[in-house]
């Protein structure tokens, strides 16, 4: 699925967000230290958004993994655009088997995408293997709003105008019936937390943001 909306992937993305998508990306990476320089790694890197706008912050060096060949085939476009390519580095992979060695990367990013493995608590624990002690994981995913009023009108643009937008701009008529599902088939904030320190992170919190629309998850590596 995502190999089918890549070529469109940015486009839509910043359009039915109505563009507010790129402020999430960077209230996350706010919670990294990019002071220390780090090496970092971007799970479902997707089109590399989160990896070029965390070079500019200053990590180091950045490896997104993604199991979208499309995806990636447009990151890679847009890194060498911007003469990134001997610093983000772009591999297809799942979260469930990083294949990166033990302790190798000092922060950790999943924007979006966490919520699309197959198994949520092995992703956990693989991004807790491969990041060094003290190393900070920093997911931002959906959430469902509790406001109430708004949360019903939230709900219907989400489960109604924008899977009718979607069919009629995406190449894949499925994929905007996909994201609505998938949001709200997620754990709530709390139980992802929980997650989260199963896997082996402690100090975790979360910050909702857009009244509650998306939720930035972090964590320390114990
Ligand atoms: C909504 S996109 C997010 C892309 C990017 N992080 C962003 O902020 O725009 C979700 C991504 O998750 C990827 N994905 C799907 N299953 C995955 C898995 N098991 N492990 C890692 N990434 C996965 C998809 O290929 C897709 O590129």
């Amino acid at each position: 699925m995502f190999d089918n909306v890549a070529a469109r992937y940015d486009f839509l993305n910043h359009t039915l967000s109505f563009g507010i998508d790129i402020y999430w990306r960077h209230q996350a990476l706010k919670l990294i230290n990019f002071s220390m320089n780090p090496r970092l790694l971007d799970l479902a890197t997707g089109t590399a958004d989160v990896a070029l706008m965390a070079v500019k912050k200053g990590a180091r060096k950045v490896v997104g993994i993604d199991p979208s060949q499309g995806m990636i085939a447009h990151g890679k476009t847009k890194i060498l655009q911007k003469g990134l390519d001997s610093t983000i580095y772009l591999i297809e992979g799942e979260g469930e088997h990083l294949p990166l060695h033990d302790k190798s990367v000092d922060a950790a990013t999943v924007a979006f995408g966490i919520r699309n493995a197959s198994d949520i608590s092995k992703s956990l624990a693989e991004l807790a293997r491969v990041l060094t002690d003290t190393g900070v994981i920093v997911i931002l995913e959906f959430s469902r709003p509790t406001l109430p009023v708004f949360k019903q009108l939230y709900l219907f643009y989400f489960k109604t105008i924008l899977p009718w937008i979607g069919s009629i701009v995406s190449p894949d008529k499925k994929a905007y019936h996909y994201l609505p599902a998938s949001v709200l088939d997620f754990p709530e904030r709390n139980d992802f937390v929980r997650l989260m320190q199963d896997a082996g992170f402690s100090d975790v919190r979360y910050f909702s943001m857009t009244v509650g629309i998306v939720s930035v998850y972090c964590g320390i590596k114990i």
